[in-house]
């Protein structure tokens, strides 16, 4: 990945801050003060073919506080994207993208996000009280990145868009750390059975947990994910 300068620069809530492990103070003080402050770092930008047409996807990476300028196209596509019930809503996408350990990362084209994935440390606000993560037997080691969510718009599927942005997002978890430091050792997160999410995290050697009857649409079950960071 080609080292890029966020082209907003910021002066708090750097990735790798110091922080106590038992709590988020970057996140919570961003979240009270409403720190707004933004900026993007290109990653990549790749040709891709769609019917015929040539089209340019710029990869981009997100800083914290980037939430006023994206929220409009995450909340359509996690709309389009997403039932009802397994959208994440206003309240929690805001703090993941307020998030100073985030890793977040969209997908342009023509300047319009078509695409996303987000996450952060697994013992982060925004993820704890979701189904698995307490259960999860590294949880409160502080080395492990959850996944919370990817999505990319109907009518750019099935063109590589997520698997790159996997890719890239893998590349810069292994290498980051969470509020305590401590470099990731595990990439864990939920998935539905048979997804091409599922299969990508099956492939690259992920251990799976069955969450019972969580699919929001075939009432099947939900799969929890681990992935040794060291395999990829
Ligand atoms: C799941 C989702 C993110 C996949 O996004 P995507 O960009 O279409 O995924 P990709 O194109 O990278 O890969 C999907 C599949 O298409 C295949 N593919 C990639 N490029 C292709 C191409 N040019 N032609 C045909 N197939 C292609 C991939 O090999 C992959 O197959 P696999 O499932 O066997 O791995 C997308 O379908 C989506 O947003 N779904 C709804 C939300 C969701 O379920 N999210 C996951 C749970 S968090």
């Amino acid at each position: 990945m080609a080292k890029a300068a966020f082209r907003r620069q910021s002066t708090t809530g750097s990735v790798g801050e110091t922080a106590k492990p038992d709590a988020f103070p970057a996140v919570d003080a961003e979240l009270k003060t409403g720190v707004e402050q933004g900026g993007e770092a290109v990653i990549a930008v790749r040709d891709v073919r769609s019917r015929n047409v040539r089209l340019s996807v710029e990869y981009v990476r997100l800083r914290p506080g980037s939430w006023g300028a994206v929220k409009d196209d995450i909340q359509r596509l996690e709309s389009l994207c997403f039932n009802p019930e397994r959208r994440f809503g206003n309240v929690r996408l805001k703090s993941i993208y307020a998030d100073p350990y985030a890793v977040n990362l969209v997908a342009k084209v023509d300047g319009r996000i078509v695409g996303y994935v987000h996450g952060g440390p697994l013992e982060s606000p925004h993820f704890r009280d979701l189904e698995g993560v307490t259960a999860d037997s590294n949880y409160g080691k502080y080395n492990t990145y959850y996944g919370g969510g990817v999505a990319v718009d109907p009518a750019y599927q099935g063109l590589g868009i997520s698997k790159f942005l996997h890719d890239e997002s893998l590349k810069i978890i292994k290498t980051s750390a969470g509020p305590t430091r401590k470099t990731y050792e595990y990439k864990s997160g939920r998935t539905e059975r048979g997804t091409p999410t599922n299969r990508f995290f099956r492939r690259k050697g992920a251990v799976f947990r069955t969450i019972p009857g969580r699919h929001s649409k075939t009432k099947d079950d939900m799969e929890y994910y681990s992935l040794p960071l060291n395999r990829v």
